[in-house]
């Protein structure tokens, strides 16, 4: 635990769902009138009270640059940011602080993994992604394509919602040089089988990057175990502040790359004849970093791991259970998304409603959900949908809080549908 850590109501023994909401003081307000239901997670958690004060402290008692080594503030500042690296490191069983970069998100790091990656692209080289991308795993790898001829190639999904390994198998071949997938689904909620994947497509030399903004928030990724090459998440998600997020990646490669953004802080020696590039994790970090947001995001993760992690994750997959028990309580409610292995996230479509509607509509009832494509327009087209709703539950929702949802979409079909 990093020392600015605060007590906790939520505890280690067991999962009081009740004391752990008390840790997020957002969530016991009233919306349009009725208590808040807030079931979009996915697009980004709220913050326990644990990451609030540890920001706060941090501002009131420690800001400064970091990495000056000029007075004993900068220090300060230094120690509480080098600290949240090592918390990330020991969150994600990483082997050294050396592979932790900071980023602004998931988006940034994914641009830094395709541009880094770039130099070693050629005409006729294939990046081979998943169908159900989020276009942060899609855009940054077109981009690089379209500068170097390479090509990028979905892979598959089964209607269920499942990656479609046979598709997988036939796309993975001699051309393919990057594998970037996503751990799970922000629309699907699918949980991927990664670790077979990176094995295989290891085996044949292929770069294996791995998007875990959906995965993190409920569930430990052990880097050693899986051993891809690159791995990444956003610190919004996982309870944390936003505009920081983190790229892990195997250190010679990190070694090899070259830098994404020049200026202060990455650079070992500067003068107009030649420039040196800093030790890892800096060179990728140029400029003053999020500071604040790195020590809220230590905080954050100190948080998640000082919960019963196992009693947490049977409470998430209880949401999941009753959403599911409900779905036939709506007539022409369907879901989009019903892989074997998944997080507890629920697309849906209602017959004769559009999706915005449902969205607005819940939030008049004090209901937070998300509606659109997501994110992830080549999905949508593969259902033929122009977008769906989604509610994504967090370990702080509650089942009373499924029910509330079923109650006003009843509502809303009796009224619209
Ligand atoms: C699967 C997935 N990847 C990437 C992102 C992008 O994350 P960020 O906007 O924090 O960079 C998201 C955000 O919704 C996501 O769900």
């Amino acid at each position: 635990m990093s020392d600015l850590s605060v007590a906790n109501n939520a505890s280690k023994a067991g999962f009081d769902v009740a004391a752990v909401r008390r840790d997020f003081p957002i969530l016991s307000q009233q919306v349009n009138g009725k208590p808040l239901v807030y079931l979009d997670n996915g697009a980004s958690a709220q913050k326990p009270v644990a990451v609030l004060d540890a920001m706060d402290r941090y501002y009131r008692e420690m800001h400064s640059n970091v990495h000056r080594g000029a007075h004993s503030l900068g220090d300060r500042a230094t120690t509480a940011f080098e600290g949240a690296r090592e918390t990330v490191r020991r969150f994600l069983n990483a082997e050294s602080t050396r592979q932790i970069i900071w980023t602004r998100g998931t988006t940034e790091a994914i641009n830094l993994v395709a541009n880094g990656l770039a130099p070693r692209l050629r005409e006729g080289d294939e990046i081979l992604v998943s169908h159900m991308e989020h276009h942060a795993n899609i855009v940054p790898w077109q981009m690089v394509a379209e500068r170097t001829g390479a090509r990028v190639v979905p892979v598959q999904v089964h209607p269920n919602g499942e990656l479609d390994l046979d598709s997988f198998n036939s796309l993975l071949g001699e051309r393919t040089r990057v594998l970037a997938i996503t751990h799970v689904s922000n629309v699907l909620g699918t949980v991927n089988p990664i670790a077979p994947l990176i094995e295989q497509a290891k085996a044949r030399g292929v770069i294996t990057v791995v998007d875990g903004a959906q995965a993190v928030p409920h569930f430990r990724p052990d880097m050693q175990a899986l051993d891809c090459d690159f791995y990444t998440f956003s610190s919004h998600k996982l309870f944390g502040p936003t505009g920081i997020g983190v790229l892990y990646g195997r250190e010679q490669l990190l070694e090899e790359i070259p830098p994404y953004q020049g200026g202060g802080e990455m650079i070992e020696r500067v003068s107009f004849e030649r420039t040196t590039w800093n030790t890892l994790p800096y060179k990728f970090e140029a400029g003053t970093p999020a500071i604040a947001e790195a020590v809220g995001l230590g905080a954050a993760i100190d948080y998640v791991e000082g919960l019963d992690r196992q009693a947490m994750e049977a409470a998430e997959a209880a949401l999941l259970t009753r959403a599911n028990d409900l779905v036939g309580t709506v007539p022409g409610m369907s879901v989009i998304g019903t892989a074997q292995n998944k997080v507890p996230v629920l697309s849906f479509k209602i017959e004769g409603l559009h999706p915005s509607d449902i969205g607005t509509l819940l939030d008049q009832q004090g209901i937070a959900i998300r509606t659109g494509h997501h994110c992830a327009m080549p999905l949508m087209d593969f259902y033929g949908v122009p977008g769906t709703a989604r509610a994504s539950f967090a370990f702080y929702n509650t089942l009373e809080e499924v029910d509330q949802l079923f109650t006003g979409l009843q509502k809303i079909q009796r009224l619209f549908a």
